[in-house]
């Protein structure tokens, strides 16, 4: 009989043939590579999810589901309006946490350190990568459109539609860099326990140790 892989189990187990340098204690002594490998190309246009977690004013943790529009072998970055709760968050607290999981590869990675504002560059690159319909949502996703009823919403995105061959980037689009000094990957098995290699900043280089899943 097969082995039913419930949704509790999905996500734990890695296909047979992916390369598994955790497991293996293959790691890198530096993280920068692992990062290359288990993320998309900076120029893929398909970008992974990750959750950001926060800190707001009285240090209670927020988070939320975005997209890592931006990599390179320092830092990850996130793209969003500037009067948002997280913005506004990082801006008052600038440290925060990105957990990027892959369910069909039984990985994760989780980065921790501090951020900051991204480049009026990368905050132009990042706008320009974006889908048609985020770049309009950009613009149009208030809180004064929030309260209105869902025709006159859907009215008012295919207005601003019609009117901009070129979406603009609204003056609010902000980017932000997350530097990690903790970086750690997970990587499930269809045997053994799960496993981490957990990456710490340590002067200009980086201490490696492996960790239980
Ligand atoms: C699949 C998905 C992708 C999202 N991507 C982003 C994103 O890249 N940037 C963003 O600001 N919000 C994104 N959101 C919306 C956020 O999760 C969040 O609701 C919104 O940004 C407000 O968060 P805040 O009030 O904590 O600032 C995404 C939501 C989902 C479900």
């Amino acid at each position: 009989m097969t082995a039913q892989v419930t949704s509790v189990e999905a996500g734990n187990v890695p296909p047979a043939e992916l390369d598994r340098p955790v497991q293996d204690g293959r790691a890198p002594a530096e993280p920068a590579a692992l990062l290359r490998a288990w993320m998309p190309a900076d120029d893929d246009p398909d970008r992974p999810l990750a959750t950001l977690a926060t800190v707001d004013d009285d240090g209670v943790p927020d988070a939320r589901t975005v997209l890592v529009s931006a990599i390179d072998d320092t830092s990850v970055a996130i793209h969003t309006d500037a009067d948002s709760r997280k913005a506004r968050q990082m801006r008052a607290r600038p440290v925060a946490a990105l957990v990027v999981r892959w369910p069909d590869t039984a990985r994760q990675i989780v980065l921790r350190g501090p951020v900051r504002r991204d480049t009026a560059d990368g905050e132009r690159a990042a706008f320009a990568r974006r889908s048609r319909y985020l770049q309009l949502l950009a613009s149009i996703n208030s809180d004064d459109m929030a309260v209105r009823a869902r025709a006159e919403r859907e009215a008012a995105l295919a207005r601003f539609d019609a009117a901009h061959a070129d979406p603009p980037m609204p003056p609010t689009w902000a980017g932000f860099r997350l530097l990690p000094d903790e970086i750690a990957f997970w990587e499930g098995a269809e045997r053994g326990p799960s496993r981490r290699v957990r990456y710490t900043r340590d002067g200009a280089g980086w201490s490696r140790e492996y960790v239980a899943g």
